[in-house]
C-alpha cells in the first residue's frame, strides 16, 4: 500500500465504510464491566465488531484498532500522520512533563538523537550486571528461605527494577531511597490513571484531592531528581544517560534544567514499572508450571555456573527469554497505545476523520485465536526458535511498539528481565500457594495485579551462595 503520508491510496480508498461500534445507551451500560476488567470490554468490542471499532464518544471521535495491519500502519508505514497529542500521554505527562515518552515531533527526534547512546552495548553489559546484582540481593534481604517463604512477587519486582535503572541510567544507588521514590511514582500515576479513565477532566489548579496527592508525589520525585543532580555535578562525570543529559546542556544542544528533570522522570517512570510488570507475571506462570520451572533453573545452571551473568550469557539462555516473552504476551505490560490522526485516513477499511483518538492494544491480538494456537494458555516453547517461528518480528506480537517510536528501552528490557529470571531460577524454587486464586490484572499505566502477589519460594539446594 505505497503511498506518500497524508495522500490517501485510491487502491485502498475505494470503499471506506464508517466502522461498527456500541451505540450510546450500550456503552452506558457497559461502564461498570468496562471499570471493572477494560482489558476484558476491549477484548470483546474486538470480538464482536471485528477489528476496527468506533466508540459512540464524540468528541474526539475514538476508534480501538486492532488489525495487525492498520497497527502497522498507524505506528510504522505513516506514523507521521499520528502524534501522541491523546489524553493519555497528557495525562502522563503531568508526571514525565516534556519528556521523550509524550512528546512528538523535531522535539521529540532532538530528545531520542541525545538519549541514544546510554542504551549502546557498552551500557547493556552494566545493565546486565545490575540485573544480576539486584536479584542477588533480592535473595540476600529474604534471608533464610530453606523452608520456604512467602513473598510478594509484586513489591520484590519494583524494588529490583527500580534499583537497575537507578545504577544503570543515573549511577544512581536507589536501594536505600527505593521505598520512598517507589511510592512517589506509583502515587502520581496513579492519580494520572484516573484522570485518563475519566472524559472530563478537573482542571489542574482545583484543589482536588487528587490533584494534592499529585503536587505532593510529582514534588517528591522533583526532589529526589534535583539531589540527584546536585550529586552527580559534585562528583567525577560518568558516561550513563544522567551525564550525556547533563552535557546535552553545556552543549550546542542547550537544553536547559527542566528538561534534564522530565527525561530522568520519564525514563524512572518508563523503565521501572514496565520490567517490574513484566517479572511478576512471568513468576506467577512459572510459579503454576513445575516443568518450566525445572527447564528455567537447568538452563541458568548450566550457562551461569562460571561467574557472573553477562550481557553474552543472553543468547545462551533461550528458555529465560522466552518465559519473558510469553509473560509479555499473555499481560502485556503497556497494554495501551494511542494515537491522534492528524489527518484523515482508512484503517481496516474504515474511515478515520482527522483528530481521532485511536486505541491500540497488544493484548487483544496477542490473545487472538487467529494468529496463536491455544492463545490463553501459558507456553513459553512458542517462542523458541526450534518452534520455527520468530514471533517478535510480527505485528501479532508487539508489547515494545512498533516503528520509530518503539521502545528505546527495549534491548535494556531484554537484557534485564532475562538475566534477572535466570539468576533467581539459579537460586530459588517458586510456586504458587495451595488454592491461589489467578490475580485479577489491573490496567494502570501498566498491568498489574490488584493487590498484592504472594507466592511461595523456596532456596534451592546446593544453589550458589553469594
Ligand atoms: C518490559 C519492559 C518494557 C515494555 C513492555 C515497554 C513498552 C514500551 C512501549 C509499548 C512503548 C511505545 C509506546 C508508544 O508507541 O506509544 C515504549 C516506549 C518507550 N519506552 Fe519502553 N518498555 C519497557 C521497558 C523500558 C525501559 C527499560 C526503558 C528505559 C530504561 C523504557 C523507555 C521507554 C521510552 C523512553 C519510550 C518512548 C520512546 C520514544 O517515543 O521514542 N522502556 N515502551
Amino acid at each position: 500500500m505505497a503511498s506518500r503520508e497524508g495522500v490517501p491510496d485510491r487502491r485502498y480508498f475505494r470503499t471506506p465504510a464508517t466502522a461498527p461500534g456500541p451505540s450510546g445507551p450500550q456503552m452506558l451500560r457497559a461502564i461498570r464491566f468496562i471499570n471493572r476488567d477494560p482489558l476484558g470490554f476491549l477484548q470483546s468490542m474486538d470480538r464482536r465488531y471485528g477489528s476496527v471499532v468506533q466508540f459512540p464518544i464524540p468528541s474526539p471521535p475514538s476508534y480501538l484498532v486492532s488489525e495487525p495491519d492498520a497497527v502497522r500502519r498507524v505506528l510504522v508505514s505513516h506514523n507521521r500522520s499520528y502524534d501522541k497529542d491523546t489524553i493519555q500521554y497528557r495525562s502522563l505527562s503531568l508526571v514525565t512533563g516534556e519528556g521523550l515518552l509524550s512528546t512528538s515531533g523535531e522535539r521529540w527526534r532532538e530528545q531520542r538523537r541525545i538519549v541514544q547512546p546510554a542504551f549502546h552495548r557498552d551500557s547493556l553489559d552494566a545493565i546486565g550486571r545490575n540485573a544480576a546484582q539486584a536479584a542477588d540481593d533480592l535473595v540476600a534481604r529474604w534471608g533464610d528461605i530453606s523452608r520456604g517463604a512467602v513473598i510478594d512477587m509484586d513489591e520484590a519486582m519494583m524494588r529490583a527494577a527500580l534499583e537497575v535503572v537507578g545504577r544503570s541510567l543515573l549511577g544512581t544507588d536507589f536501594s536505600r531511597d527505593a521505598d520512598r521514590l517507589a511510592r512517589a511514582t506509583l502515587h502520581a500515576l496513579e492519580v494520572v490513571v484516573a484522570r485518563a479513565r475519566v472524559p472530563i477532566t478537573p482542571p489542574g489548579w482545583l484543589p482536588t484531592p487528587g490533584s494534592r496527592r499529585l503536587s505532593a508525589a510529582v514534588s517528591e520525585l522533583d526532589a529526589a531528581v534535583a539531589d540527584m543532580i546536585a550529586a552527580r555535578s559534585a562528583s567525577a562525570p560518568g558516561g550513563d544517560m544522567l551525564q550525556l543529559l547533563l552535557n546535552a546542556m553545556d552543549g550546542p544542544d542547550g537544553i536547559d534544567a527542566r528538561e534534564v528533570r522530565d527525561e530522568i522522570v520519564s525514563f524512572m517512570v518508563a523503565g521501572h514499572e514496565t520490567v517490574a510488570s513484566a517479572l511478576m507475571w512471568a513468576w506467577w506462570l512459572v510459579a503454576g508450571a513445575p516443568d518450566v520451572m525445572e527447564a528455567l533453573a537447568t538452563e541458568a545452571d548450566r550457562v551461569l555456573a562460571d561467574g557472573t551473568p553477562s550481557f553474552d550469557d543472553l543468547e545462551r539462555l533461550p528458555m529465560a527469554r522466552a518465559v519473558f516473552n510469553e509473560a509479555m504476551r499473555l499481560y502485556p505490560p503497556v497494554w495501551l497505545v494511542t494515537r491522534r490522526a492528524l489527518h484523515a485516513d482508512v484503517l481496516g477499511g474504515r474511515e478515520i476523520p482527522q483528530g481521532a483518538l485511536v486505541i491500540m492494544t497488544p493484548y487483544v491480538v496477542q490473545r487472538d485465536p487467529r494468529y496463536w494456537d491455544r492463545p490463553e494458555a501459558f507456553d513459553p516453547t512458542r517462542f523458541l526458535e526450534a518452534r520455527g517461528r520468530s514471533a517478535e518480528d510480527l505485528a501479532t506480537f508487539w508489547p515494545f511498539g512498533l516503528g520509530p517510536r518503539m521502545c528505546v528501552g527495549r534491548d535494556f528490557a531484554y537484557v534485564e528481565g532475562v538475566l534477572s529470571l535466570a539468576t533467581l531460577a539459579r537460586r530459588v524454587h517458586v510456586e504458587r500457594l495451595p488454592g491461589q486464586l489467578p490475580p485479577r490484572p489491573q490496567a494502570g499505566v501498566t498491568l498489574r495485579p490488584r493487590g498484592s502477589l504472594p507466592l511461595l519460594v523456596r532456596s534451592r539446594r546446593g544453589s550458589p551462595a553469594r
